[in-house]
Parts: C-alpha cells; structure tokens; sequence
C-alpha cells in the first residue's frame, strides 16, 4: 500500500493536476541546491551588511519537506490588471524615463516556468525607495509606489511597464552608491525555489564600484545579470524596452542573492 506522501501530485488551478512524482523510496525528491561558484558568497566583506548577517558556522543542509517541494498557487483573480504596470497605479502617471522589462523564466534545461509569479520592486527614478528606511535626500513621487507583480504565461513569458530606477547612495563605504537596478523575486514551481535577483542595466558607469554586484565573482555570470537594450519591444514615441531573461538553475542560471 502508497503512502499519502508516496500518491502526492500538485495541483494547478488553471492546467488541472500537473501528476509530479514528488517521491521516492518514502523520501521526498528534492531540487537541485544553489552553484555556489555562480551565487555571491554568503560572507563578501565589501558589502558590509554581511559581515553581520553572514552564517558564523559553516551549513547544515537539510532534507525538502513535502509542502517545500510543492508549489504555492495562484488564481489569476490574486493578480490585479495593473498589478503588471507601475506607471498606472496612482491618479497619474510617475515621473522618469519609462521603460518595459520583459523575457523569460526557464529553467536549467531551458523549459518555460508557467504560471509563476514574478515579483518586482524598486526606487523612483530619482533613486528614493517608498520605505522608511530610505530617508536620503532625493524626492519622493506622489505617483509611483515601486513595487508590481505578474504571472509568466504559457511561454514562460513576463512583462512589467515602469520607469528607470535612478542610482541611490548607500553608505556602505564613502561615496557608495547602487548601480540602478531592479529588484526581482521568483517563485518558480515551489517554495524551496523562491529566488530573488537584481536585474541591472546595460553600461552602467557604477559597476566598478558596486560590491553587491561584484560579489558575483565570474564574469560571465555578472553578466546575466545586466538586462540587454530592446529595441525591437521600443514602443515609438512612449517607452523603451530592456531584456531580461531569467534561468533559474543550471550552468547558465541567473545569480541570486537567496
Ligand atoms: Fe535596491
């Protein structure tokens, strides 16, 4: 006779019962865990916060659980239709150089991630964050929250409207200051994939000296991280596309911070 846990299957709202074999031998199949040669080091003195948040003690790694392998689900009402536009979630529309942020999400073996939740937040395009953490001197917009979400579709596709993020200071070292960037979360197909990113813009002049970006030590791994100029998603007289796609694991996966 099958355990409960032997018969598990994830169920989709929106494609019906996806029938995953998530077990085996009475265990529970785990993902893949992260390339610690690609991902920034948990301890990367330059960037000075993880002196103190990094693990003192080297890690214990610890068996997926059934609920970590299985995925949280969305229904597409959770998702509302402006969720995806962060120019159009106030009475008017948000000071700064609007662009579109769209690619893909695949994963190692270059398959579309479907119906996942993509997950976005980031400063004004005066480099202020809407938290009362940031309080430098740069001007909140009246219009423009920063923070917006999507589902990938069937091709594993997303898309965000927003404007370009500025650069901001960030007093980790003298004259320190974030390369613009935008903060991006994937939840891929379960919990234990959940990632989160930074996607950054092509010729930015603060790389050099920007240690959360060069915590990501190979550069060609950097570099998947930089979106890429699009002209062909360039909406003439109205917005400027950028390119992002993002693999969740394997050789030519996306760095991540979690
Ligand atoms: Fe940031």
């Amino acid at each position: 006779m099958t355990s409960p846990e032997e018969q598990a299957t994830v169920k989709d709202e929106k494609e019906g019962t996806v029938a995953s074999e998530l077990t085996r031998n009475g265990g529970v199949l785990g993902y893949r865990r992260d390339d610690l040669e690609i991902n920034p080091p948990y301890l990367y003195p330059d960037y000075a916060s993880t002196r103190t948040r990094a693990p003192k003690r080297p890690l214990v790694p610890m068996p997926h659980t059934l609920s970590e392998v299985t995925g949280p689900v969305y229904g597409d009402t959770r998702i509302g239709e402006l969720d995806h536009d962060l120019t159009r979630q106030h009475e008017d529309e948000p000071i700064g150089e609007r662009i579109i942020v769209h690619g893909r999400l695949l994963d190692g073996d270059g398959k579309p991630v479907r119906n996942s939740l993509v997950e976005i937040w980031q400063a004004n395009a005066g480099g202020r964050y809407r938290h009362q953490g940031d309080q430098h001197p740069a001007p909140l917009d009246p219009n423009f929250s920063g923070g917006g979400r999507c589902m990938t579709d069937d091709d594993g596709h997303y898309e965000f409207v927003t404007v370009k993020p500025g650069a901001y200071p960030w007093q980790n070292n003298p004259n320190a200051w974030r390369s613009r960037h935008i903060h991006f979360s994937l939840f891929g197909p379960a919990f234990a994939t959940r990632l989160v990113t930074q996607m950054f813009f092509p010729g930015d002049p603060l790389f050099f000296q920007d240690p959360i970006f060069n915590s990501v030590r190979d550069e060609r791994a950097r570099d998947r991280m930089i979106s890429s100029y699009d002209h062909d998603r360039t909406v003439e007289e109205w917005a400027l596309g950028y390119r992002y796609d993002i693999v969740l694991r394997g050789r030519e996966a996306t760095p991540m911070e979690e």
